[in-house]
């Protein structure tokens, strides 16, 4: 599956302009004009993966304790901001029906690294089956992405950082991954060049201002998550105009 990114990629599912990690978050992004959504899975009790971002319930549902001990029937009972929380098969069917690009974050619990890579891995294969170019898994664990490579080395896979440590593009070596995904503040002169030494693509994340965005680009971030995408529809949509392609 080839990687050809849009410029901005919504964070969440819909950014802050709807619960996050929802099912109306990401038809939030396509109605307003996005080619692509970022989204974070993790395993239910039940080991059923799901679109959460905490460990625990308490911040984004009506629920209290761990996702990771919360059984299937508990969890899809639970209200995740006017939905039940998605169950990852379902979110991959909207972006899949929508046209939009799916970055899957791989988000597993403590030690459930392997059971989640193989869960989403085993699950991404059919779901997107077919398709070109939509969906990028991404993760902060690195077994995760492992795991990815081994299972299903023909998926797109994102390294992420918060901050790439010096190392990194050995990680990135071994991990076979086809972009690098950091914090914006970690961006600086000599990942840029490190990157582009490596032809990789750097996407960053959070950015909502867009002096910000316009100095990332300068310096040659390739994509950008953004919780604001009211702030760059327009700008979506003028440079899809430009580009339709890509
Ligand atoms: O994938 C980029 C970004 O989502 C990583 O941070 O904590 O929002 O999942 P977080
Ligand atoms: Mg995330």
């Amino acid at each position: 599956m080839s990687l050809s990114l849009p410029r901005w990629i919504v964070h969440r599912g819909g950014g802050c302009l709807a619960p996050e990690n929802t099912l109306a978050g990401i038809r939030r992004a396509a109605a307003l004009g996005f080619a692509a959504v970022e989204f974070d899975v993790m395993l239910s009790g039940d080991g059923t993966p799901v679109l959460i971002h905490d460990e625990t319930l308490e911040r984004t549902t009506n629920g209290r304790g761990r996702v990771a001990d919360t059984s299937d029937a508990a969890l899809f009972a639970l209200d995740a901001g006017g939905e039940p929380v998605p169950r990852f098969v379902d979110a991959a069917r909207l972006c899949r029906e929508l046209g939009l690009l799916a970055n899957v974050e791989i988000k597993p619990s403590a030690g459930a690294d392997r059971a989640t890579a193989e869960a989403v891995v085993r699950l991404a294969g059919g779901l997107w089956r077919g398709a070109e170019r939509q969906l990028l898994l991404s993760s902060f664990s690195q077994t995760a992405l492992d795991v990815a490579r081994d299972l299903a080395p023909e998926l797109a896979r994102g390294l992420l950082f918060e901050m790439p440590p010096a190392d990194w593009a050995d990680v990135a070596q071994r991990l076979q991954v086809s972009s690098l995904h950091v914090a914006a503040a970690a961006f600086d002169g000599r990942v840029a060049a490190e990157a582009a030494e490596r032809g990789l693509p750097v996407l960053c994340y959070t950015v909502d201002a867009p002096a910000e965005a316009e100095m990332l680009f300068a310096r040659g971030a390739a994509a950008l998550f953004t919780d604001r995408p009211d702030r760059f529809a327009a700008e979506t949509a003028a440079y899809k105009r430009l580009h339709p392609d890509g």
